[in-house]
């Protein structure tokens, strides 16, 4: 099973990046232990700034990964781009937030992903990486 997991915009700053808000842990650190958890699976991570890289990686990965977790960030409120990537491929997509989008903001309710995506997880912190390998799992 080949799993992806895509960050987007200022996720390389998990840890240091509002801690209130999403917590201290770097994402190396956490990613080690999903990897430690999740030694059958064929894990794989990938983080850009720029939304023309995350389009470069869906193509890249979109047709013949098992399953790709993708936390769009900030684009996933404002990129048409990257929810037609979304549209465009056959590999299931996970949209995943850190925290509760809905409890924040409003123009952080909006998402050009959600409507092609297999499902949407939110507001379980760092945990939400691992129930979103879970769900490509046991689905
Ligand atoms: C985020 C939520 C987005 O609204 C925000 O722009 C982020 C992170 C999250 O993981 O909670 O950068 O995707």
């Amino acid at each position: 099973m080949k799993i992806i997991i895509i960050n987007g915009p200022n996720l390389n700053l998990l840890g240091k990046r509002e801690p209130e808000i999403y917590g201290s842990q770097t994402f190396k650190e956490y990613y080690r232990t999903l990897q430690m958890k999740f030694d059958t699976v064929e894990l794989s991570y990938f983080q850009s700034n720029i939304e023309g890289e995350i389009i470069d990686k869906l193509h890249e990965v979109g047709f013949d990964y098992d399953g790709i977790i993708l936390n769009a960030a900030a684009y996933t409120h404002t990129s048409v781009g990257i929810g037609d990537a979304v549209k465009g491929i056959e590999t299931p997509v996970v949209e995943l937030h850190i925290s509760n989008v809905h409890a924040r903001e409003d123009f952080r309710h909006k998402s050009f992903i959600a409507p092609a995506a297999k499902g949407v997880l939110f507001g379980f912190g760092l945990k939400g990486y691992d129930l979103a390998i879970q769900s490509f799992l046991y689905s």
